[in-house]
C-alpha cells in the first residue's frame, strides 16, 4: 500500500497559488486517479521515478517525451556539470552552440541550417513565420498539435482568448487523407502545410510523399512537426524513417534528455531569412547548459542499437496490449493506438460508462502496480523486458476489471480512487 501524504499536502498548497498545480496540462493531478497517484516527484533513476513520499514507480511517461536516455544519466550529468561550472546563459555564445548546430545539420536529413529556441511551440511558430515570410501568404494548414501559440491553438477546440482574425488564418486538414489536403490547398492561398508526420498508426504508404508533392504543387512550404517523433523513432526522426524530407522541421522534446531546448531547422534559403528581417530570437535560445545536455544525449542516441532497443521494447508493449484487449474481448472499448516506439491505449465509453470511467479503472490499476503512465507511453534506454512484464501484468488486471465494469455496467466495487478529469475532454461519451 502506498501513501501520498506529502504529495497531497503540497497539492493543497500549490492549488491555492498556481492553476492546476502543474505547469503542463497533462502532468496535472487531474489526469490520474486521485488517492492512488503521486503528484510530486523527488528524483528519477533510469526508467524509475521516486515521489516525495518515497514511493517508487516505473515511468512510462518519460516527462511526456523528453527523457529519451534515462533519468540521472551519468554522461549527461557530467556534461551539464562541466558547463554549470563555466556559465549557463552568457553575454556571448558558447562553443557548444557551434558543435550542436553542426551536429543537427549532420543528423537531420533536411537541416542545412538550424535556429535554437526553448519549447516545441517556439520552434513550430518560428517555422510557420519563416514560411509565411518566404511565400508572402498567410494561411496555414495544420494536422496535429503544435503548441500553445495563437496561430495553432486558435484552430483547435481550445481556442478561448484567440482573436477570430488569427483563428481564420489556420485550418485543420485530415491526416492520411490526400484529397482533403488538396481541397484545402485549392481553396486557400497557403503559406505552410504543417503536420505531425506520425499520427495514430503512422502514415499510409505514400502519404508523406503525397503531402510533399501537393504542398509544393500549390506553392506552399512543408513543415514537419517532429517535436514528438524527432529523436524517438530514429535519430533523424520520421523523415529518416520514411525517407521524406520537408522544407522545415521543428523539434524539441527528446533532444537533451529533459533539458529545455528546441529548434527549427531546414533549407538554408528559409533559415537565412532570420538575417533579413524575419524575427526569431529568444533570451535563452543559446542556453549552454541545455546545449551541453543535448550534445551528450545525442552521443548516446547515436550508439548502435539504441533505436533497435526502443523498437524491441515498444513492440513487446504494443503486441502485449493488443493480445490482452482480445483476451478480454474489449475491442469495442479499448484499442492500441500508435506505432511501437510510442503507442498506448485509447478508451471508448460503453453502456452507461463514459470513456473517462473506463480510463479511470485503467489509471487506478496500473498505479497500484507501481506504474506511471499517461495512456500513451514513451520509452527510454533503461526500459527492459522486466518493466514490460510488470506493465503487461498490470494491464491484464486493468483490462479484466474493465471487462467486469462493462458487464455490470457500473464502476461499483471497482473504482475506489478518483476519476480522471482532464481539463480538455473529448466531445464523446
Ligand atoms: C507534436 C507537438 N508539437 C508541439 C508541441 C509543443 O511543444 P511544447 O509544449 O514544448 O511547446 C507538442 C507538445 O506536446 C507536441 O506534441
Amino acid at each position: 500500500m502506498r501513501f501520498f501524504k506529502k504529495s497531497e499536502e503540497l497539492l493543497e498548497r500549490e492549488l491555492k497559488v498556481s492553476p492546476l498545480a502543474a505547469q503542463t496540462y497533462s502532468k496535472s493531478y487531474r489526469y490520474f486517479s486521485r488517492g492512488v497517484a503521486p503528484c510530486y516527484m523527488d528524483h528519477g533513476e533510469g526508467c524509475y521515478i521516486y515521489d516525495v513520499d518515497g514511493n517508487k514507480f516505473i515511468d512510462f511517461m518519460c516527462a511526456l517525451g523528453p527523457i529519451t536516455v534515462g533519468y540521472n544519466e551519468p554522461a549527461v550529468n557530467e556534461a551539464v556539470i562541466k558547463q554549470v561550472n563555466k556559465f549557463a546563459s552568457g553575454s556571448l555564445q558558447s562553443e557548444l552552440e557551434v558543435e550542436l548546430a553542426e551536429k543537427i545539420c549532420e543528423i537531420i536529413p533536411c537541416a542545412e541550417m538550424v535556429r535554437f529556441v526553448k519549447n516545441g511551440g517556439d520552434a513550430t511558430t518560428a517555422a510557420v513565420r519563416l514560411a509565411r515570410a518566404y511565400t508572402g501568404r498567410d494561411v496555414v494548414l495544420m494536422s496535429g498539435y503544435h503548441g500553445m501559440h495563437d496561430w495553432s491553438i486558435g484552430a483547435s477546440e481550445k481556442h478561448k482568448g484567440v482573436p477570430d482574425a488569427v483563428r481564420n488564418l489556420t485550418k485543420n486538414f485530415i491526416y492520411n487523407d490526400l484529397d482533403d489536403l488538396e481541397n484545402k490547398l485549392k481553396e486557400n492561398e497557403v503559406a505552410a502545410v504543417i503536420l505531425e508526420p506520425i499520427q495514430s498508426n503512422g502514415p499510409k504508404e505514400g502519404y508523406l510523399e503525397g503531402v510533399k508533392d501537393l504542398t509544393h504543387k500549390y506553392g506552399a512550404i512543408l513543415i514537419f512537426d517532429e517535436v514528438v517523433s524527432g529523436f524517438h523513432y530514429a535519430l533523424g526522426g520520421a523523415q529518416e524513417m520514411f525517407q521524406v524530407s520537408p522544407d522545415l522541421i521543428a523539434f524539441g522534446k527528446g533532444m537533451a534528455n529533459g533539458y529545455p531546448i528546441s529548434a527549427v531547422a531546414g533549407k538554408k534559403e528559409l533559415l537565412e531569412q532570420i538575417e533579413h528581417g524575419v524575427f526569431v530570437s529568444t533570451t535563452f535560445g543559446g542556453d549552454s547548459i541545455a546545449m551541453a545536455a543535448s550534445l551528450a544525449t545525442i552521443k548516446i542516441l547515436e550508439q548502435p542499437g539504441f533505436y533497435d532497443h526502443i523498437a524491441k521494447i515498444g513492440t513487446m508493449l504494443h503486441d502485449g496490449i493488443q493480445e490482452r484487449i482480445e483476451k478480454n474481448d474489449l475491442n469495442d472499448v479499448l484499442a492500441v493506438s500508435g506505432m511501437p516506439h510510442h503507442c498506448g491505449v485509447t478508451f471508448e465509453g460503453h453502456g452507461s460508462l463514459s470513456y473517462l470511467d473506463v480510463q479511470s479503472v485503467y489509471s487506478q490499476t496500473i498505479l497500484q502496480h507501481g506504474i506511471i503512465q499517461f495512456a500513451i507511453y514513451f520509452l527510454n534506454l533503461h526500459h527492459t523486458e522486466k518493466e514490460v512484464k510488470v506493465y503487461l501484468d498490470a494491464t491484464d488486471e486493468a483490462f479484466s476489471l474493465i471487462r467486469k465494469a462493462v458487464d455490470q455496467d457500473s464502476l461499483d466495487g471497482i473504482l475506489f480512487g478518483g476519476k480522471v478529469d482532464p481539463v480538455f475532454k473529448r466531445n464523446i461519451k
